[in-house]
């Protein structure tokens, strides 16, 4: 395996994969684009990276992570000699695999994968496609990568992404509200974010119809969870959730082609 892994891209999510290959292969040298300042300066504390231009990337390293905006990408990557034997794993959103195997010739068989921050102490699912060992060796030891079957799974697996601001949405709320009623936010917080991660905590790592399974548990007749799941449920919620993925998925899926 490589010594050296390179980043085209140094920012919001370069720097959690950095920070993570950083601390679990302090033997590898990790070379980062010199933008986004203050990231690469932060980044450079760490022993073992350090910031160079692109092509200096490019020339030393046979691993390559773009993690560029798909415009930037575009503008940038044409301008680059990438090496035929590069493997080159990209994180962005809304491109295709056939244009970023066009940009990156004569390197070839690209693979996406979807890193989210919280990449950086591990537990992070990593959608990929198509099979890639090479993040299976940098990343597989804390995070589930989970090989997807084709390109068109991408999109949606980006689109489920974002229901992480609603979910915190909803625990907020809740929080508040326990909060308002019991008398302490800060109680109210503690209380609440630890009963939904203990409770997913305590789940079952792998398997089928998990979720159908825990709410099958918690559906006892009359019960609190009950009732309020059968309020929101007739409020339209979740009908109003499915269809803001949809919307998504068909926003990726016109970025990717
Ligand atoms: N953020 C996430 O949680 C997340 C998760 C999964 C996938 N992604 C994907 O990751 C990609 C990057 O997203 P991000 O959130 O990390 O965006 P970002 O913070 O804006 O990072 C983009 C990076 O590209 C750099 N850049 C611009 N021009 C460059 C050039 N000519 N050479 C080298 N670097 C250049 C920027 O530097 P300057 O600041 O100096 O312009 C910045 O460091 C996107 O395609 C996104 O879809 C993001």
């Amino acid at each position: 395996m490589t010594q050296s892994i390179g980043f085209l891209g140094t920012g919001r999510i370069a720097e959690p994969m950095i920070r993570s290959l950083s601390r679990r292969f302090p033997n590898f040298t990790i070379l980062v684009s010199t933008r986004s300042h203050e990231i690469s300066s932060r980044v450079q504390t760490l022993n073992n990276v350090s910031a160079s231009p692109n092509q200096y990337i490019l020339e030393q390293c046979e691993i390559v992570f773009i993690c560029l905006l798909a415009d930037v990408a575009r503008k940038v990557l044409p301008q680059l000699m990438f090496e035929s034997a590069q493997k080159i794993i990209s994180v962005m959103a809304d491109i295709s695999l056939e244009e970023i195997s066009s940009l990156i010739a004569p390197a070839s068989n690209p693979c996406v994968t979807i890193p989210l921050p919280f990449i950086e102490q591990g537990g992070c699912p990593l959608p990929v496609y198509p099979e890639s060992p090479t993040l299976e060796t940098l990343f597989g030891d804390e995070n589930d990568v989970i090989t997807l079957s084709s390109e068109n799974a991408i999109p949606p697996h980006f689109a489920a992404t974002a229901i992480l601001s609603s979910s915190m949405k909803q625990l907020d709320v809740v929080a508040h509200w326990l909060g308002e009623h019991a008398g302490s936010q800060r109680d109210g917080e503690r209380y609440v974010a630890n009963l939904v991660s203990g409770y997913l905590g305590a789940m079952p790592k792998d398997g089928a119809d998990r979720f159908k399974q825990a709410m099958q548990d918690l559906s006892t007749e009359g019960g609190l969870n009950n009732q309020l799941r059968q309020h929101i449920t007739e409020s339209g919620h979740y009908e109003t959730l499915r269809n803001g993925l949809d919307e998504l998925h068909r926003r990726l899926k016109v970025a990717t082609g």
